[in-house]
This record gives C-alpha cells, structure tokens and sequence, in this order.
C-alpha cells in the first residue's frame, strides 16, 4: 500500500511563513489531483484559520494524541472547502506536550492503514519552538521545508533546526530528507537579501536552496480571509510563487499526481 509523503514545515523562527507555505503548498497539490491532508500542529491554529475551519467547541484536535496516545488523529479531520483538502486543526488550549511522551506517537497514527490509504500528501504545520510538538513532526516526516526570511538573524534559527534535524534523521528517522531552504519574501535584487540566500546557498548546496516567495500583501489579505491565494488572487505573485515551488518540490520528488488543471506557462501568462 502507498503511504503518504509527509512533509513537516519547521522553523523555529517565528513569522517565517511556515503556515502559508503550508497553506498554499496544500492548496496547489490538491487542485493537481492529490489528496492533501494538513496536521496543524501549532496552538495557535493558523494553518486551520488559513484554510477556512473553523472547529465546533470541543470537536477532535490534532493535538488530542498528545494528551490520549488511544485516540485516532483521523477522528479530527475535516474537510476543507476545497476538492482533496482536508485539515486536522489545532487545539488552542493545548498546554505543551509531557516530554516524556513518544516522539514517535504522531508517527504511529500517520501510518495508520485507514488514514494512510486516504491521502497522497500530509502537511505538517508547526509551531515555532523547539518541542516535543517539533520532534514529534520531524520524527513523522519523510521530508522538511524551511521557509526563512532572508535576513541575517534568520541564520540563527535555521541553525537550530537543523541540529534538531540531524539529530533525528540519525537516531529514531534515518529516512528524514532536508528537502530545502525557501527564502520568504525574498527580492533578488537586494543585496542583504542576495548575501543571506548566498550563505545558505554555500552552506547547504545549491540544490536544496528553493527560488523563494516574493513580498505580497496578497498573501496576507488571503489568510485574512481564510483561502489559499490560487482562490484568492489567483494573478497575483503569491500565486505565482507557490504554483512554480509546489512544481519544483513536486519534481523533485516526483510526486505528482494526476494532471496540474493549468501549467506553469499558463499561469505566467495570467500575471503578466
Ligand atoms: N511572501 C509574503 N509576503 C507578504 N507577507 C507574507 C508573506 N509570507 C507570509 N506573509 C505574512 O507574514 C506573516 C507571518 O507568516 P506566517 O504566519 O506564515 O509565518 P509562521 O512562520 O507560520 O509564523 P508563526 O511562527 O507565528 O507560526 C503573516 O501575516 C503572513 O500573512
Ligand atoms: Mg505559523
């Protein structure tokens, strides 16, 4: 049986865009055919919020494993708006994780057969600190993303991430790839922006460094108001940036599935 390819979004860093890269990525492999599953694993629920959920008052949260390792993650997926997405949300109220607790618990219930049967991708959102709510996503991923800002304290929280990272693709997850770096609101054509991207690029190799996301306010006003941008405004660069990079991930991995409805050339074509 296929399982699905879980990529964790991680960054300790606050605000670097890790929920609207998961968002966005969600939304551009689920309108190309594959079911797309995202796990919000930040308390603050921003991936849940971004896609439009709204969970009903003491609904099932993704969150709800890490108190009670019997219950079933599938019990809080929900389905978005939109073909092939569904969402586990967050618990706002969640208080931590015990540290004693399983790494692998996220793990053992992403590889259930009935949920692994349902979706071709699962998304993990998470939050910006370095806890068992982290290891638990890096322990359960095939692959991380980290979207940074280009500056230069961004160095810093990359640099813990990946600690974290080699730590557990040594130990308890030999299988975790670094998928790649993706500079956020990224301008080629500053030079901080050129010498920051330029220390990545050296130090994790050319080929993991992605093209990166361009300033756009549109991307905020999307979550603003609760849909991926491709909904939102789907002219715009937001769009654009998110539609070549879940193309370049998906290349890179040869995950797609099913037909892209329009192509990359099509959408240049609607931007300019
Ligand atoms: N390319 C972009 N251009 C303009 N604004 C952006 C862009 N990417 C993200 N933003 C905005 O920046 C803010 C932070 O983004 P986001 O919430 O995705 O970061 P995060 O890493 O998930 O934050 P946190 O660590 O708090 O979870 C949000 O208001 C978002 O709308
Ligand atoms: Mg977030």
């Amino acid at each position: 049986m296929n399982t699905p390819f879980v990529l964790a979004v991680s960054n300790r860093k606050g605000g670097s865009g890790k929920s609207t890269s998961a968002v966005n990525l969600a939304a551009e492999w689920a309108n190309r055919g594959s079911r797309v599953l995202v796990v919000d694993l930040d308390t603050q629920g921003h991936a849940g919020f971004g896609l439009g959920i709204t969970p009903d008052k003491g609904a099932p949260t993704a969150h709800d494993i890490f108190r009670d390792p019997t219950l079933d993650i599938s019990d809080a997926i929900v389905p978005c708006t939109w073909a092939n997405l569904w969402c586990a949300p967050a618990d706002f109220l969640f208080e931590g994780t015990d540290e004693r607790r399983d790494p692998g618990l996220l793990a053992s219930q992403l590889r259930r057969p009935e949920l692994a049967a349902k979706f071709d991708i699962v998304i993990l959102d998470t939050p910006p600190s370095l806890d068992q709510l982290l290891v638990n996503a890096m322990s359960a991923a095939d692959g991380v993303l980290i979207p940074m800002l280009p500056h230069a304290l961004s160095a810093e929280g990359v640099k813990q991430l990946s600690r974290l990272f080699y730590r557990i693709a040594t130990t308890s997850n030999p299988g975790l790839k670094l998928i790649g770096l993706l500079p956020i609101m990224y301008n080629p054509r500053l030079k901080h922006h050129q010498s920051v991207v330029g220390d990545i690029v050296r130090q994790f190799g050319a080929e993991r460094v992605m093209r990166g996301i361009r300033v756009d306010t549109k991307l905020a006003e999307a979550f603003a108001a609760r849909k991926p941008i491709r909904y939102f405004a789907p002219r715009s660069h937001g769009a654009l940036d998110y539609f070549l990079l879940a193309d370049e991930l998906a290349q890179m991995w040869g995950w797609r599935k099913g037909g892209a409805k329009d192509t990359g050339a099509q959408v240049q074509q609607k931007v300019s």
